[in-house]
């Protein structure tokens, strides 16, 4: 080796030292330096000439496609191997398609992507090919459509038609749907024993982590609500005399321990209007076709009020649920985050609105609202 060949390893060891000097001791320089670095600038990368943008983005991105666990912990293949037989129905217009897919992708967002219990749709006209597609997207669970014809629907024919249509006018143009207190009559809820009554443009505002259909039929309860208020008496001046009539004629019906001391004080002479708001109602269609509520039904029926004035379902489900049934077995679900403009049940109970992630301002829920019932309902049940 001679002097010269020595003399310019001497400089290129020099050189390449000082390099990495300032490579540790400099980070900016280090990565402006660094070989890897070099290369991405002169040579494409791989990645970004054979994908888009979009799946760039999510590159290091968390994607968990791993079975979906609840905040409860739960687990997704656990919970459905065990179903209720039960359906979610609603009744609603070609009108109100964009409320209900609202009110569809929020219960499915909530409960039932794990749970995928099917729907009933019910409409007085026949759905249009739109909101089918439209309602069709949101689930992978089964959907069936319906139709409940607006005109002579299970109405007797000794009915006074031209009164009867009057009536149903005032219930179009409150937009009330004909037939609500009929639904559980319908041929395709005949396969189903539990219900979960949903409408449009209603929210859910709590994660349901649990299956509220085992829930009631495991604990034998027969009817459920979220919120409970006081009853218009323009819609109902005569109900309650009808029924006190047919409690007093049919004692063999009356449940022993029953709710009555929830609507009536004064051991049935009067009634405090105080029912269970029925857009909400996860209930036991047996019940419903059990003997004592057929016979309580038609008995209503015959007095003509349902075609006359118009007696909601609320008021007749819940006098019937609070006669026909101990009331143990009518569940309030202080943990369903429920909306129905106005009114908003949110769990005022810290854990369950945490649990929960609940959107809704628990100092804002209806439940002790003057227009309420629930002290009612509490005070009654602690009795
Ligand atoms: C859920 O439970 C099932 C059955 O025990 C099990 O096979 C599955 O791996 C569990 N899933 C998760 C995400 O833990
Ligand atoms: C579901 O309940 C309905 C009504 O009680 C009944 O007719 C039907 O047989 C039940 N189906 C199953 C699978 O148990």
């Amino acid at each position: 080796m001679n002097t010269s060949a020595r003399y310019i390893i001497v400089v290129v060891f020099f050189i390449i030292s000082i390099h990495y000097i300032i490579s540790f001791t400099h980070e900016s320089y280090g990565r402006a330096t660094s070989l890897s670095n070099l290369k991405n600038k002169f040579l494409p990368s791989s990645s970004s000439s054979s994908s888009s943008p979009a799946s760039d983005a999510l590159e290091n991105f968390p994607v968990h496609n791993s079975p979906y666990i609840g905040a409860g912990g739960f687990n997704e293949t656990l919970v459905t191997d065990k179903k209720a037989n039960a359906t979610f129905v609603i009744l609603c217009r070609n009108s109100d398609l964009g409320n209900t897919v609202k009110s569809i992708r929020e219960i499915e967002d909530r409960f039932n992507r794990r749970y995928r219990y099917p729907y009933v749709l019910l409409n007085e006209e026949e759905f249009t090919d739109e909101f089918k597609q439209r309602i069709s997207v949101l689930t992978s669970a089964k959907i069936e459509f319906g139709l409940i014809p607006r005109e002579h629907w299970f109405q007797p024919d000794w009915i006074d038609e031209t009164k009867a249509k009057a009536g149903r006018d005032k219930m179009v143009e409150n937009n009330i749907i004909y037939g609500g207190s009929f639904f559980f009559k319908h041929p395709l809820m005949q396969k189903y024993r539990w219900y979960w009554r949903i409408e449009p443009d209603v929210h859910f505002h709590c994660d349901i982590n649990y299956d509220p259909f085992l829930f009631m039929q495991e604990k034998e309860k027969v009817y459920s609500f979220t919120i409970t208020m006081y009853e218009y008496e323009a819609t109902i001046p005569t109900l309650w005399g009808h029924v006190m009539d047919f409690a007093k004629a049919h004692p063999e019906y009356i449940a022993k321990d029953n709710a009555l001391g929830f609507m009536s004080t004064d051991n049935g002479k009067s009634y405090n209007l105080c029912h269970f708001w029925s857009n909400f109602e996860i209930a036991d269609m047996d019940f419903w076709r059990g003997e004592a509520y057929q016979a309580f039904f038609d008995y209503l029926d015959r007095q003509g009020g349902f075609y006359y004035e118009r007696w909601g379902d609320a008021p007749v489900h819940s006098i019937a649920a609070a006669l026909f049934a101990p009331r143990d077995k009518i569940h309030f679900f202080s943990d369903i985050g429920y909306e129905h403009n106005p009114y908003t049940h949110c769990p005022k109970d810290k854990g369950e609105w945490e649990r929960g992630r609940c959107s809704c301002d628990p100092a804002r829920s209806f439940d002790y609202d003057g227009y309420s019932c629930m002290s009612k309902w509490d005070k009654f049940m602690e009795k």
